[in-house]
């Protein structure tokens, strides 16, 4: 092998490593340690994973750092064209309302359930919530307690919602399939969304599970 190409190479596998060591938590828009790059930086708590996680004393599961709070929201339903045949209930469960636990806008990011050895964590207070910063409408990570202009969320899906979808007609929905996947049977944020990897190396932003390019994702679960 010649000099330059065997250069060419070692660069390329370095290249390759540097993305994977940068791939993750830290670094995304949902590292809000001292050290990330979110719009919401702590002023001096170091720690990654606890705006979300605690290892002792958890709120809910996955070891959940975060109040939640169910009431005051309003979900999707298509009641103008009564197309939706889910059963949604009255507000988010499960995964989704973890998310909610910031995307409310409302709730304080450095607000947790247990806090780290230097005790509370302190922020700017003039981005210490969702709500403090301004985003062009379309992509405003501020989804509010208003989610019925959302995806819907916090259902069972399941061969019989295919079979109701249908209505006597060619099936227009198939259940997900990885990396795609349901929680408890239920679809929720989480099943399109992965909260650890933005997706900036991966070509998969904003947190997504697998590229919508093409609408692929869409049409995973969409026969359209
Ligand atoms: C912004 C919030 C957030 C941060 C920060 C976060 N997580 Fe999570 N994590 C979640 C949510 C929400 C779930 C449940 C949804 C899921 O499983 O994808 C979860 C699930 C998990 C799970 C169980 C499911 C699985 O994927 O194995 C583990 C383990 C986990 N997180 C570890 C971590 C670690 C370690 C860190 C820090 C490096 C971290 N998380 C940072 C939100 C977060
Ligand atoms: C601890 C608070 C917190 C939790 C919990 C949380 N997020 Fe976020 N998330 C944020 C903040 C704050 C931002 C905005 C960061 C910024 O604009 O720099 C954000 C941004 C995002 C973005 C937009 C990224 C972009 O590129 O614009 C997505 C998508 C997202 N979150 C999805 C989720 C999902 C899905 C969950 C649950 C599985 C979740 N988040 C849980 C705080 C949180
Ligand atoms: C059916 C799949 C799906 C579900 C369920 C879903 N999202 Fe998303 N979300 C997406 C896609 C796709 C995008 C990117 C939109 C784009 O690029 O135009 C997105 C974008 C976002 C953004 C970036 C801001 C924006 O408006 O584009 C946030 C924040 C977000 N989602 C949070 C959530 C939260 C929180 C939930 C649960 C309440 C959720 N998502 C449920 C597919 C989904
Ligand atoms: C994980 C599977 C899954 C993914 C991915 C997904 N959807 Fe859905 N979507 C569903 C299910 C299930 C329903 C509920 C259908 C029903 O009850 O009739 C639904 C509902 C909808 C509805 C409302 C239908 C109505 O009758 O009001 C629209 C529109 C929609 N999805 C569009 C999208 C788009 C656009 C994307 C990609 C950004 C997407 N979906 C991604 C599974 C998914």
């Amino acid at each position: 092998m010649k000099k330059s190409a065997l250069l060419v190479l070692i660069i390329g596998a370095s290249i390759l490593i540097v993305g994977i060591a940068y791939a993750g938590v830290s670094g995304s828009k949902h590292d809000f340690s001292i050290g990330g790059t979110s719009g919401f930086q702590a002023d001096t708590e170091t720690e990654v994973c606890i705006f979300c996680h605690t290892p002792h004393g958890a709120s809910d599961v996955p070891l959940w750092n975060k109040t939640t709070n169910s009431t005051g929201y309003t979900m999707y339903n298509s009641t103008v064209s009564s197309t939706l045949d889910a059963t949604v209930p009255t507000a988010p469960t499960g995964v989704s309302l973890l998310c909610m636990s910031c995307h409310d806008g409302v709730s304080a990011i450095n607000v947790v359930v247990n806090y780290g050895p230097n005790g509370p964590i302190s922020m700017p207070a003039a981005s210490d919530q969702l709500g403090d910063l301004s985003y062009p409408p379309s992509r405003n990570p501020n989804l509010t307690k208003d989610l019925s202009n959302d995806h819907p969320v916090s259902f069972i899906f399941d061969t019989n919602l295919i079979t109701l979808d249908a209505a006597g007609g060619p099936a227009q929905l198939k259940l997900p399939v990885a990396p795609l996947k349901l929680f408890v049977g239920k679809l929720e944020c989480a099943t399109c969304h992965d909260p650890h990897e933005e997706g900036k190396s991966t070509g998969t932003t904003p947190f997504l599970r697998m590229s919508n390019a093409g609408s692929d994702m869409c049409l995973t679960c969409h026969i359209k």
